[in-house]
Protein backbone atom coordinates (compact mmCIF):
# COMPACT_ATOMS: atom_id res chain seq x y z
CA UNK A 1 0.00 0.00 0.00
CA UNK A 2 1.29 3.50 -1.15
CA UNK A 3 -0.24 6.25 0.46
CA UNK A 4 0.26 9.89 -1.02
CA UNK A 5 0.06 12.82 0.88
CA UNK A 6 0.45 16.53 -0.32
CA UNK A 7 -0.25 19.82 0.59
CA UNK A 8 1.44 23.39 1.30
CA UNK A 9 3.88 24.33 3.93
CA UNK A 10 2.93 23.95 7.88
CA UNK A 11 -0.53 22.52 6.51
CA UNK A 12 -0.32 19.28 9.26
CA UNK A 13 0.73 16.82 6.43
CA UNK A 14 3.87 15.84 8.43
CA UNK A 15 2.33 14.92 11.60
CA UNK A 16 -0.59 13.09 9.56
CA UNK A 17 1.91 11.26 7.31
CA UNK A 18 3.80 10.40 10.39
CA UNK A 19 0.68 9.17 12.25
CA UNK A 20 -0.81 7.28 9.14
CA UNK A 21 2.22 5.15 8.65
CA UNK A 22 2.84 4.34 12.21
CA UNK A 23 -1.03 2.95 12.14
CA UNK A 24 -0.71 1.27 9.23
CA UNK A 25 2.92 0.01 9.73
CA UNK A 26 4.36 1.51 6.55
CA UNK A 27 7.53 3.14 6.31
CA UNK A 28 7.29 7.21 6.17
CA UNK A 29 9.58 9.36 3.79
CA UNK A 30 9.22 13.27 4.15
CA UNK A 31 10.36 14.43 0.94
CA UNK A 32 10.99 17.87 1.71
CA UNK A 33 13.56 16.56 3.70
CA UNK A 34 15.30 15.50 0.40
CA UNK A 35 14.82 18.94 -1.23
CA UNK A 36 16.13 20.79 2.38
CA UNK A 37 19.03 18.45 2.71
CA UNK A 38 20.36 19.52 -0.82
CA UNK A 39 19.81 23.14 -0.10
CA UNK A 40 21.45 23.04 3.56
CA UNK A 41 24.66 21.19 1.71
CA UNK A 42 24.62 23.93 -0.77
CA UNK A 43 24.45 26.57 2.06
CA UNK A 44 27.05 25.19 3.79
CA UNK A 45 29.42 25.56 1.40
CA UNK A 46 29.04 28.50 0.43
CA UNK A 47 27.74 27.63 -3.02
CA UNK A 48 24.66 29.58 -5.49
CA UNK A 49 21.40 27.64 -4.70
CA UNK A 50 21.06 27.73 -8.70
CA UNK A 51 24.31 25.48 -9.03
CA UNK A 52 21.82 22.63 -10.70
CA UNK A 53 25.34 20.39 -11.37
CA UNK A 54 26.40 20.38 -7.84
CA UNK A 55 23.29 19.80 -6.10
CA UNK A 56 22.54 16.81 -8.49
CA UNK A 57 26.16 15.30 -7.33
CA UNK A 58 24.48 16.04 -3.45
CA UNK A 59 21.57 14.66 -4.05
CA UNK A 60 23.61 11.52 -6.07
CA UNK A 61 25.04 11.09 -2.64
CA UNK A 62 22.03 11.63 -0.49
CA UNK A 63 21.71 8.95 2.33
CA UNK A 64 17.74 8.73 2.95
CA UNK A 65 17.99 7.40 6.39
CA UNK A 66 20.95 9.84 7.40
CA UNK A 67 18.88 13.22 6.68
CA UNK A 68 19.13 15.07 10.07
CA UNK A 69 15.40 16.48 10.78
CA UNK A 70 16.21 18.65 13.78
CA UNK A 71 18.73 20.33 11.06
CA UNK A 72 16.90 20.33 8.18
CA UNK A 73 14.01 21.80 9.91
CA UNK A 74 15.56 25.43 10.33
CA UNK A 75 13.13 28.00 8.54
CA UNK A 76 15.68 29.25 6.53
CA UNK A 77 16.21 26.03 4.91
CA UNK A 78 12.79 25.48 3.90
CA UNK A 79 13.08 29.06 2.37
CA UNK A 80 16.39 27.91 0.36
CA UNK A 81 14.46 24.37 -0.25
CA UNK A 82 12.21 25.82 -2.28
CA UNK A 83 14.46 27.85 -4.40
CA UNK A 84 16.45 24.62 -5.20
CA UNK A 85 12.81 22.81 -6.04
CA UNK A 86 12.71 24.68 -9.59
CA UNK A 87 15.92 22.43 -10.87
CA UNK A 88 14.30 20.24 -13.19
CA UNK A 89 16.84 17.95 -13.43
CA UNK A 90 17.77 18.10 -9.69
CA UNK A 91 14.04 17.15 -9.32
CA UNK A 92 14.33 14.00 -11.58
CA UNK A 93 17.62 13.02 -9.45
CA UNK A 94 15.70 13.27 -5.93
CA UNK A 95 11.96 11.67 -7.39
CA UNK A 96 14.03 8.30 -8.20
CA UNK A 97 15.15 8.03 -5.09
CA UNK A 98 11.40 8.73 -3.78
CA UNK A 99 9.80 5.93 -5.63
CA UNK A 100 12.91 3.52 -5.08
CA UNK A 101 11.67 4.33 -1.44
CA UNK A 102 8.11 3.81 -2.14
CA UNK A 103 8.77 0.75 -4.30
CA UNK A 104 10.20 -0.86 -1.09
CA UNK A 105 7.91 -3.21 0.61
CA UNK A 106 5.58 -3.33 2.65
CA UNK A 107 4.80 0.16 1.15
CA UNK A 108 5.17 3.82 2.37
CA UNK A 109 3.24 7.09 3.18
CA UNK A 110 5.06 9.74 1.33
CA UNK A 111 4.73 13.31 1.95
CA UNK A 112 5.31 16.14 0.12
CA UNK A 113 3.91 18.76 -3.35
CA UNK A 114 4.49 16.35 -5.94
CA UNK A 115 3.59 12.85 -4.70
CA UNK A 116 0.27 11.98 -5.94
CA UNK A 117 1.01 13.94 -9.43
CA UNK A 118 4.81 12.79 -9.72
CA UNK A 119 6.06 10.45 -7.47
CA UNK A 120 3.84 7.56 -7.12
CA UNK A 121 0.72 8.73 -9.76
CA UNK A 122 -0.77 5.02 -9.15
CA UNK A 123 -0.53 5.38 -5.24
CA UNK A 124 -3.49 3.72 -3.21
CA UNK A 125 -4.82 6.36 -1.51
CA UNK A 126 -4.22 10.30 -2.40
CA UNK A 127 -4.48 13.00 0.28
CA UNK A 128 -4.38 16.87 -0.58
CA UNK A 129 -4.05 18.54 2.96
CA UNK A 130 -4.23 22.45 2.93
CA UNK A 131 -5.37 25.24 5.93
CA UNK A 132 -5.98 28.93 5.19
CA UNK A 133 -2.50 30.83 5.18
CA UNK A 134 -3.59 32.33 8.57
CA UNK A 135 -4.03 29.14 10.28
CA UNK A 136 -0.73 27.49 8.81
CA UNK A 137 1.23 30.74 9.90
CA UNK A 138 -0.30 30.61 13.10
CA UNK A 139 1.19 26.79 13.50
CA UNK A 140 4.32 27.66 12.09
CA UNK A 141 5.13 30.57 14.43
CA UNK A 142 3.91 28.58 17.47
CA UNK A 143 6.33 25.43 16.47
CA UNK A 144 9.13 27.98 16.35
CA UNK A 145 8.59 29.54 19.43
CA UNK A 146 8.37 25.88 20.89
CA UNK A 147 11.69 25.09 19.62
CA UNK A 148 13.45 28.30 21.23
CA UNK A 149 13.88 30.45 18.24
CA UNK A 150 12.31 33.80 16.96
CA UNK A 151 9.17 34.15 15.00
CA UNK A 152 7.01 36.89 14.16
CA UNK A 153 3.81 36.19 12.67
CA UNK A 154 3.41 38.43 9.97
CA UNK A 155 6.96 37.55 8.29
CA UNK A 156 6.24 34.16 9.26
CA UNK A 157 2.75 34.71 7.01
CA UNK A 158 4.67 36.49 3.91
CA UNK A 159 7.44 33.68 4.30
CA UNK A 160 4.67 31.24 3.30
CA UNK A 161 2.59 32.94 1.43
CA UNK A 162 5.68 33.34 -1.21
CA UNK A 163 6.70 29.73 -0.92
CA UNK A 164 3.50 28.94 -1.89
CA UNK A 165 3.40 30.86 -4.62
CA UNK A 166 6.97 29.27 -5.39
CA UNK A 167 5.69 25.92 -5.42
CA UNK A 168 2.24 26.27 -7.29
CA UNK A 169 3.77 28.67 -9.76
CA UNK A 170 7.21 26.45 -11.54
CA UNK A 171 7.50 24.83 -14.66
CA UNK A 172 8.57 21.37 -13.36
CA UNK A 173 6.10 19.39 -10.72
CA UNK A 174 4.23 22.47 -9.41
CA UNK A 175 2.45 21.83 -5.91
CA UNK A 176 -1.30 20.68 -7.57
CA UNK A 177 -3.73 18.27 -6.10
CA UNK A 178 -4.07 14.83 -7.96
CA UNK A 179 -7.38 14.86 -10.00
CA UNK A 180 -8.02 11.66 -8.06
CA UNK A 181 -6.85 12.92 -4.89
CA UNK A 182 -9.14 13.64 -1.46
CA UNK A 183 -9.23 17.12 -0.22
CA UNK A 184 -8.94 17.65 3.73
CA UNK A 185 -9.12 21.00 4.66
CA UNK A 186 -7.38 21.72 8.48
CA UNK A 187 -8.41 24.78 8.89
CA UNK A 188 -10.87 24.39 11.91
CA UNK A 189 -8.82 20.99 13.32
CA UNK A 190 -6.83 20.16 15.88
CA UNK A 191 -4.23 17.55 14.75
CA UNK A 192 -6.61 15.06 16.28
CA UNK A 193 -9.58 15.53 14.63
CA UNK A 194 -7.42 15.92 11.19
CA UNK A 195 -6.05 12.51 11.84
CA UNK A 196 -9.20 10.64 12.23
CA UNK A 197 -10.66 12.64 9.33
CA UNK A 198 -7.40 10.98 7.14
CA UNK A 199 -8.40 7.59 8.16
CA UNK A 200 -11.49 7.86 7.62
CA UNK A 201 -10.92 8.73 3.79
CA UNK A 202 -8.27 6.19 3.57
CA UNK A 203 -10.52 3.51 4.76
CA UNK A 204 -13.54 4.54 2.65
CA UNK A 205 -11.33 4.12 -0.36
CA UNK A 206 -9.66 0.64 0.66
CA UNK A 207 -13.06 -0.68 1.13
CA UNK A 208 -14.09 0.87 -2.42
O1 LIG B 1 7.67 21.40 6.13
P1 LIG B 1 7.28 22.40 5.09
O2 LIG B 1 5.91 22.14 4.57
O3 LIG B 1 7.55 23.80 5.49
O4 LIG B 1 8.26 22.20 3.84
P2 LIG B 1 8.83 20.86 3.26
O5 LIG B 1 7.73 19.88 3.01
O6 LIG B 1 9.98 20.41 4.08
O7 LIG B 1 9.37 21.33 1.81
C1 LIG B 1 10.35 22.32 1.65
C2 LIG B 1 10.34 22.75 0.19
O8 LIG B 1 10.78 21.64 -0.62
C3 LIG B 1 8.98 23.12 -0.38
O9 LIG B 1 8.67 24.48 -0.19
C4 LIG B 1 9.08 22.74 -1.85
O10 LIG B 1 9.62 23.78 -2.61
C5 LIG B 1 10.07 21.62 -1.86
N1 LIG B 1 9.42 20.32 -2.07
C6 LIG B 1 9.09 19.94 -3.36
O11 LIG B 1 9.28 20.72 -4.29
N2 LIG B 1 8.56 18.72 -3.62
C7 LIG B 1 8.32 17.85 -2.62
N3 LIG B 1 7.83 16.64 -2.91
C8 LIG B 1 8.62 18.22 -1.28
C9 LIG B 1 9.15 19.46 -1.03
Amino acid sequence: MIIAIDGPAASGKGTLARRIAETYELRHLDTGLTYRAVAAALLAQGLPLGDEKIAIEIARNLDLAKMDKAVLSAHEVGEAASRVAVLGALREELVRLQKDFAQTPPGAVLDGRDIGTVVCPDASVKLFITASPEARARRRTAEMVSKGQEAEFSSVLDDLKRRDARDSERTVAPMKQAADAHLLDTTEMDIETAFQAAVDIIETARKS
